[in-house]
């Protein structure tokens, strides 16, 4: 038996190694499309991301903290000026670039925006992460470059408008015709899946909001909700009307105990950086709002984008966060620590 161009049939190993091939950046694609939709919705559903400058989770306030230390702060002016129309812009942004990706519309040009938005990501709120590897946008930007370079031609809109263009060159229509109608069709679908999009985003926006003020970045960390100790700290929680305190047996030195700021809520660490020294800092990350993680080795870590505090001032070893943790005074009776009020 011969193959139609070379004489050699495929082995079904052969067979199998070529599909496999061609369907290579399914699954890539497959999650950078959820992963841009999820991340559309939960900025949409965020009671946080729309707030302003007073709320540290806020995109205004993201927007600032970056501002400083990046390499193109001097792009982020138009940013500031208009904090809800590119706080929503970026939102859609990443709808549209996640649905394109996942039913493979206009693939590459996605792809190229997904890869357009991870870049300014990587430039402002990634850029002072150390070491680099830490800082997840520029993982994201390599993993848009072989969809960019590929497109979505396989299961897709794409790869059907591509067939039918075939169909149409050998019924013998002109080249111009063929592109026009491709064109014509891809837009409809484009309007059809961006409508789609559209009006779920803004459902989410309208109605969807007030659903998220627990599962926010300000109020969920390491241990998962704010209430729960992070690793590596304990929480004997014994307040007593306004006052907090807690066993001084229960902070050894270069541990920690968390309790809550009876005012805000907010996860304090109660430390003793060394023997007899006690004080407090706000387990409130400065850079947007995640609960950083209990001190270990001297410092404190946010999980979110990779700051790290001196376990002893609270100052930032590295950003992105630029302002060091707010800090409480905490005195010792007897055996008990008590809290006292937040010097910074
Ligand atoms: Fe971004 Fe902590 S919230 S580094």
């Amino acid at each position: 038996m011969t193959g139609a161009h070379d004489g050699h049939t495929p082995s079904r190993r052969e067979a199998w190694k070529r599909t496999a091939t061609q369907y290579a950046t399914l699954p890539l694609r497959l999650f950078l499309g959820v992963t841009f939709v999820y991340a559309a919705f939960d900025k949409l559903s965020d009671s946080h991301y729309l707030a302003g400058a007073g709320d540290a989770a806020s995109f205004v306030s993201q927007t600032q903290a970056a501002k400083d230390g990046s390499p193109i702060g001097w792009a982020l002016g138009p940013a500031l000026h208009a904090p809800t129309f590119f706080a929503l812009l970026i939102a859609f942004g990443e709808l549209a670039v996640g649905l394109g990706t996942l039913f493979g519309l206009w693939g590459r040009l996605a792809a190229a925006g997904g890869a357009a938005i991870n870049l300014t990501l990587f430039l402002t709120v990634s850029w002072n992460v150390s070491p680099y590897y830490l800082g997840n946008d520029l993982a994201y930007l390599m993993a848009w470059t072989p969809l960019v370079l590929a497109g979505t031609p396989y299961l897709s809109i794409d790869g059907y408008l591509a067939r039918r263009a075939e169909r149409d060159r050998l019924r013998g229509l002109s080249e111009g015709a063929v592109r026009r109608r491709s064109l014509l069709d891809g837009g409809i679908a484009a309007v059809a899946l961006g409508g789609a999009g559209l009006l779920s985003g803004s459902l989410t926006a309208t109605f969807g909001r007030d659903r998220k003020t627990v599962a926010t970045p300000a109020a969920s960390g390491a241990a998962g909700t704010q209430g729960d100790p992070a690793p590596g700290s304990t929480n004997p929680a014994p307040a007593t009307g306004d006052k907090v305190t807690v066993a001084a047996a229960s902070v050894p030195v270069g541990g920690s105990a968390q309790v809550k700021d009876p005012a805000t809520g907010d996860a304090i660490y109660i430390v003793q950086p060394s023997a007899g020294q006690y004080c407090g800092f706000s387990a409130i990350c400065t850079h947007s709002g995640c609960t950083v993680d209990a001190p270990r080795d001297g410092k404190m870590y946010c999980p979110c984008h990779g700051s790290r505090f001196d376990a002893k001032t609270g100052a930032v070893v590295n950003g992105p966060a630029t302002k060091p943790l707010p800090k409480y005074t905490v005195t010792r009776n007897g055996g008990d620590l008590e809290l006292g009020g937040r010097q910074s």
